[in-house]
């Protein structure tokens, strides 16, 4: 019995291995600004992530040496460069899952809707490629001004007929993946095995992070939730004032962004209780779009869970913060609209 364990083993993992190579059930994923500061860790690491049999580089400038680059490593998924918008469209098609990393990040002094104006074209541009060539891929759109580029895309592709709001996630994971280390830090715990939920948006006091509702459960003095709270808020901001003037978070941020891709995929394949917080269309506030925790599955977000019970801190924190989203997403909107 054990040899035929261990040759029932061994013949899985060929199929596995063959299964990978040959692209099923490997899915196909493009990243959009993939030769940028986030971009080239984002694709090395989607290189090594086993769901993967496909990665197409797309960016305006420096993919061909990226591409080379990143082909080299002995990984399953395909990796193809594109480079410039005449090469948009074969970048896209077919694809399964678009990684948008593409435009400006901040400089010191700088908050993310001062680079509204650049990256607001961006991602229309780029959404419009993806209403022609792969309408029912999932969108992770990290681009900033999340708040506003999120509204962006959707009415590209309501333009576009082919808005579905359930394939567009606003990526707010590094608000979590910020908050679970922070919140670790207070406890003396392992990040891995905190969990906090992040609502709300991705700028400034629209990053809500709930800390009555931590995982595992703990109460913290309310010095503690102010130096918390403030502290996940403003993350971006110390990184970049850190990198004073070479811009913002990349490492992280291609770290977070991997998890939630991630995330998506098993979502994709079929994984049931995948459960992330994102920026989407929303219910859960009277504000069309909203971060809170969803569950993914194969059709993308297919479920929005309510905020539970917040207290006194966090509702004053959600007025602010819902104050502030409502002009971000207002503003996203009538970019197209006008
Ligand atoms: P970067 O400047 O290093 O890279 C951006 C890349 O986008 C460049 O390679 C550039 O050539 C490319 N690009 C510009 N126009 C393009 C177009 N039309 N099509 C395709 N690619 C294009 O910037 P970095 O640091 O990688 O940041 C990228 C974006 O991510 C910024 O907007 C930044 O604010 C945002 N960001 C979002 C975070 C989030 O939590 N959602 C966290 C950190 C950054």
């Amino acid at each position: 019995p054990t040899d035929n364990l261990q040759m029932e083993g061994s013949s899985n993992l060929k199929r596995e291995n063959c299964r990978a190579k040959g692209g099923s059930p490997g899915f196909k994923v493009a990243i959009l600004g993939a030769a940028g500061g986030i971009g080239q860790p984002l694709a090395m690491l989607m290189k090594m992530n086993p769901l993967v049999s496909v990665l197409h580089l797309y960016d305006v400038v420096n993919t061909p040496g990226v591409t080379a680059d990143i082909s080299h490593m002995d990984t399953g998924a395909v990796v193809r460069g594109f480079l410039g918008q005449q090469q948009l469209g074969d970048a896209l098609t077919g694809m399964d899952l678009v990684i948008i990393p593409a435009g400006v990040p901040r400089k010191p002094g700088m908050t993310r809707d001062d680079l509204f104006n650049i990256n607001a074209g961006i991602v229309r541009t780029l959404c419009e490629g993806i209403s022609k060539c792969c309408p029912k891929a999932i969108v992770n759109l990290i681009s900033n001004p999340v708040n506003s580029t999120v509204p962006i895309a959707a009415e590209v592709f309501k333009n576009a007929n082919t808005y579905d709001p359930r394939l567009l996630l606003g990526v707010t994971m590094l608000d979590v993946v910020r908050a679970n280390t922070f919140v670790a830090e207070v406890l003396g715990l392992d990040p891995r095995d905190v969990d906090v939920p992040v609502v709300g948006g991705h700028a400034g006091v629209t990053i809500l992070p709930l800390l009555s509702q931590v995982k595992p459960p703990c109460s913290f003095t309310q010095e503690e939730t102010e130096y918390l709270t403030s502290r996940i808020q403003n993350g971006g901001t110390e990184v970049v004032e850190a990198k004073a003037g070479a811009g913002s978070a990349t490492l992280s941020m291609a770290y977070a962004a991997v998890k939630f891709a991630d995330a998506c995929l098993h979502a994709l394949r079929g994984d049931a209780g995948v459960v992330q917080c994102a920026f989407v269309s929303s219910q859960v506030t009277e504000l069309p779009f909203f971060a809170s925790r969803v569950r993914l599955g194969r059709n993308g977000v297919e479920e929005i869970y309510p905020l539970g019970p917040l207290n006194e801190y966090e509702r004053v924190g959600l007025e602010k913060a819902k104050k502030e989203l409502a002009g971000s997403i207002e503003k996203g909107v009538s970019f197209i609209r006008k």
